[in-house]
């Protein structure tokens, strides 16, 4: 591939700003810089990397990442009252093109305002259908905070189902443990809007704050912190394709 082919690629700008930035040398492949806009790069070699402007970049032909939401984001392109989650992406991951059109990667379903916790993002379209399909059923794990003591009722309640307002057939959590008096850990295997606070809500109590620590098989790495992101490795993405247990 021609290292300005490469860096379009990766979301470095239009094709002009690619050239333009190999031009003036503020590209790097293995340790040089490279002037050459149509020099021949070898994407497949395991050791391949390339610097831009001083910061090194994997070459990765489509991006899967991990959020660590903060609170007060909102998973939002066009956030109405709080900075945007895709703000905490460097440009590049926000501008990768898709056929066609500058796209970027996209949250896998989205986490409210207040919400804090694992998100993953990615730029590919079959991967994010995948992850959201209610059909395929991935558990996400939240740590949920409740305002009044948990009780045995409730939760037998959420684990036998609850009706929420928008469909009459009852939704159930996978499972229901307590953590304490006041933190339960939730596994839910569908996203509907607001399912936690809703369900928590049907059974008499509230939602104080909400974590989500898992997908899938995938832990929020306790090494992450909130507003930092990282590539997914492919041990992660096994993680994520295993069956539910
Ligand atoms: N359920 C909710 O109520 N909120 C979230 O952010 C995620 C799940």
């Amino acid at each position: 591939m021609r290292l300005d082919d490469l860096l379009f690629s990766q979301g470095f700008g239009t094709r002009r700003v690619c050239a333009g930035l190999i031009e003036r040398g503020l590209v790097n492949v293995g340790g040089q810089p490279c002037t050459d806009p149509g020099a021949f790069m070898d994407i497949a070699d395991p050791g391949f990397a390339f610097a831009v402007q001083g910061v090194t970049w994997p070459y990765r032909e489509r991006a899967y990442l991990m959020l660590h939401k903060p609170a007060g984001t909102e998973c939002s392109h066009r956030p109405g009252a709080w900075p945007s989650i895709y703000t905490l992406l460097p440009a590049p991951l926000r501008q990768r093109p898709a056929p066609g059109k500058v796209q970027g990667v996209q949250a896998v379903g989205r986490l409210d305002q207040d919400t804090t916790g694992l998100l993953l993002l990615s730029d590919d379209g079959a991967f994010i259908h995948r992850m959201n399909s209610p059909r395929r059923h991935v558990p996400k794990v939240y740590e949920v905070t409740t305002k009044h003591p948990l009780d045995e009722r409730q939760l037998e309640r959420l684990r036998a189902g609850v009706v929420l307002d928008d469909d009459p057939r009852p939704v159930r959590a996978a499972a229901a443990e307590p953590v304490s008096d006041t933190h339960l850990r939730l596994t839910l295997t569908e996203g509907k809007y607001h399912q936690v606070k809703r369900m928590v809500a049907a059974v008499g109590n509230r939602v104080d704050a909400l974590h989500r620590s898992r997908i899938g098989a995938l832990d929020l790495p306790g090494d992450l912190a909130p507003g930092q992101w990282r590539w997914l490795d492919e041990g992660d993405l096994a993680l994520l394709a295993a069956p539910p247990a």
